[in-house]
């Protein structure tokens, strides 16, 4: 995969990113981070690996929409994660309880009633930081420097397609959107053609989207190539510490459904491939594409069209990563939650 070089993309009449120098630009600083998410199992894995990297990334705040399961739960489960990471100090900002115009739907037959699947879950000791994530974003965007933060969005896009149709201006103050959703070659998960978190509001995904922020998808195309195997779940559980042992616990429970209806050797870890995307692009390769999405009632609604070969002749307005390093991001995984209590 690493093989895969930015030569090889020219050569091929394509514009790969240029992976090699795209570690030189996101490892050369650390990041100013905002976490948008739906805990939801992957998330909490996600939101261990981003917690277990402060030297690259600077999570400002943790703000959660209602996703896979109603809001009042993720908002729980991220304040969960938060305390499994030891980083108290890090704000959780609950947002949106429904979607912004589709009915509400959830994911609670894959992540379990309460979300989060394979551990007990209980009342963390810290509650939720006073005021709304939607109201948060907008402050926070409106006053950062220009184009100085990232938003890691790991469940519908809800809370961010409020704060730019509420105050649009905010844009200046966003570095990069960095989403975990969409699908084009490998097909759907929620229905044949629909990503979960696209399906669950692709209106919001399309105000993110019209808003011109710089982003970068990770799709089921690459989620779906980096699989949990026997031997990286038991380098997980091997760690001699709780989070390796609650990864572990969530992992092995989470990955069995998508293993039998797809019949894969492996489950994914959709949400923390952003934030491995974050600390180690050079894990990844992907190509600047036209993306359009299908918020039309029908069988497409919810899919992410990905022009792949410019067939369309639009202009690129999204960074579609197509491939990854399945066993690099397992590592990666391994080393991060290794510093964990
Ligand atoms: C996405 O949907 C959710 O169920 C997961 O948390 C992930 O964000 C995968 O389609
Ligand atoms: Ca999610």
């Amino acid at each position: 995969m690493k093989g895969i070089s930015l030569l090889n993309g020219l050569l091929r009449g394509v514009v790969l990113m240029s992976v090699l120098g795209a570690a030189a630009v996101q490892g050369a600083e650390r990041r100013d981070l905002i976490i948008d998410t739906d805990p939801g199992a992957d998330d909490v894995v996600a939101l261990l690996l981003a917690l277990a990297s402060p030297e690259e990334l600077n999570v400002l705040a943790i703000t959660t929409v209602a996703g896979n399961v109603r809001l009042d739960k993720t908002s729980r489960n991220a304040r969960l994660a938060r305390e499994w990471a030891g980083r108290e100090e890090v704000p959780v900002y609950a947002g949106a309880p429904r979607p912004l115009v589709r009915t509400p739907i959830y994911a609670d037959n894959v992540h379990g009633q309460e979300g989060l699947p394979g551990v007990t879950v209980y009342e963390p000791a810290k509650g939720l930081a006073q005021g709304n994530a939607v109201d948060y974003l907008i402050r926070t965007l409106s006053q950062a420097p220009a184009h100085s933060i990232t938003i890691a969005m790991l469940g519908p896009q809800t809370n961010l397609a409020l704060a730019l149709t509420q105050a649009p201006e905010i844009t200046r103050g966003i570095k990069e959107v960095v989403v975990m959703g969409g699908a084009h070659f490998n097909g759907g998960n929620i229905t044949p053609a629909a990503e979960f978190n696209l399906f669950a509001d692709p209106h919001a995904a399309q105000v993110v989207l019209d808003s011109g922020v710089r982003l970068t998808y990770v799709p089921l195309d690459v989620t779906h190539k980096i699989l949990t195997s026997e031997a990286r779940l038991a380098q997980i559980a091997a760690l001699d510490n709780q989070a390796g042992k609650r990864v572990g616990d969530i992992l092995n429970e989470y990955v069995k459904l998508d293993m039998a209806h797809y019949g894969l050797p492996g489950g994914p870890v959709h949400d923390a491939s952003v934030i491995a995307w974050l600390l180690q692009p050079e894990l990844f390769t992907g190509r600047r594409i036209h993306m359009a999405i299908d918020s039309r009632e029908g069988i497409g609604f919810g899919q992410t069209v990905a022009d792949w070969y410019g067939t369309l002749k639009q202009p690129e307005n999204v960074l579609w990563v197509e491939n990854g390093d399945a066993q690099g991001f397992f590592d990666l995984l391994t080393r991060r939650l290794a510093r964990l209590k």
